[in-house]
């Protein structure tokens, strides 16, 4: 699908892969870019400098934590840019830890990396549909074919963002609705190098595990990755080349890949 003549919206658009999401889309001419973000001021920021550049943008400060909060973005949207075309659920947030992990920290998982892509494809997709199609791109990560060593529940919750989008993709492909997934493995932003650095061991095994894995892309390349395997409707976007090979090694030999992972997860704790 081109973006040309698009109405699209980003989550998480205030930062990292989100914002250059949002900044990339610009530049195919799309009709509007709605910046989604928290952050408020994060996401004025970037919906100002897209304006600027003559492309219309504006910004909302939603926390997607918020079921309600989800309804009235999608019904404060559709009034003023007639519906969405393009829906970017991109926001999401990591927690090292593992079965200790706290459970505000688990639900936080639940309620941002999948339950706000449930609740944004809930309130966009039947618009898209009236409007003839659309598509979905949620952020996943290569955590969510893969898994995430020392960050439990984001591996968990990333594989079900992984899940919902094959689902919405079965079901409503007969819809014209498109759905791709964006599963990276490290990339440079705020999640991956938090102001401040990592506190605690298990914070620094997930970070240490994604950073021996692979490149760190910027999240430039990123973004243009995903507007170019858009254009091809790819489901899985892996801007990681690399990660297509361990998914495969994952599912033709799970045992073995678990042995993998365990030996380098001991290997990784003792450095
Ligand atoms: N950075 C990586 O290495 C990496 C790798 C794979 C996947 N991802 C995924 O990419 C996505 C973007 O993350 P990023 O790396 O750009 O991190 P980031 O921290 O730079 O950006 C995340 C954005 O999401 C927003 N956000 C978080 N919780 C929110 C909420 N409740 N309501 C509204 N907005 C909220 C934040 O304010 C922030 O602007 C996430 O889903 C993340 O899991 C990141």
């Amino acid at each position: 699908m081109k973006l040309h003549g698009k109405s699209v919206l980003v989550t998480g658009a205030a930062s990292g892969i989100g914002r250059a999401i949002a900044r990339r889309v610009a530049a195919e001419e799309p009709v509007v870019v709605v910046c989604v973000d928290k952050n408020g001021p994060g996401a004025s920021e970037v919906s100002d400098e897209i304006a600027a550049g003559g492309t219309s943008s504006y910004s909302v400060a939603v926390d997607l934590a918020d079921r309600d909060a989800i309804e009235l973005l999608a019904g404060a949207v559709t009034e003023q840019s007639g519906g969405i075309d393009v829906l970017f659920a991109n926001a999401g947030v990591s927690f090292g830890g593992g079965l200790d992990t706290l459970e505000e920290a688990w639900q936080a998982s639940w309620d941002i990396n999948v339950m706000s892509q449930v609740r944004l494809a809930r309130s966009f997709l039947p618009g898209m549909i009236e409007r003839g199609g659309g598509y979905i791109v949620n952020t996943a990560s290569a955590a969510g074919l893969l898994t995430n060593l020392g960050a439990l529940s984001y591996a968990v919750t990333k594989h079900g963002s992984v899940a919902l989008s094959e689902w919405i993709a079965i079901t409503h492909g007969r819809d014209n609705i498109k759905v791709s997934v964006l599963c990276p493995m490290g990339v440079r932003t705020n999640m991956l190098f938090p102001e401040g650095g990592r506190q605690n061991e298990e914070h620094m095994l997930a970070q240490a595990a994604v950073l021996q894995a692979g490149d760190v892309l910027e999240p430039e390349q990123v973004a243009d990755k995903v507007v170019r395997a858009m254009d091809a409707e790819e489901f899985l976007i892996l801007p990681h080349e690399d990660v297509r090979g361990f998914y495969s090694f994952r599912a033709n030999d799970t045992a073995k890949w678990i042995s993998a992972m365990a030996r380098y997860q001991d290997r990784l704790a003792s450095d």
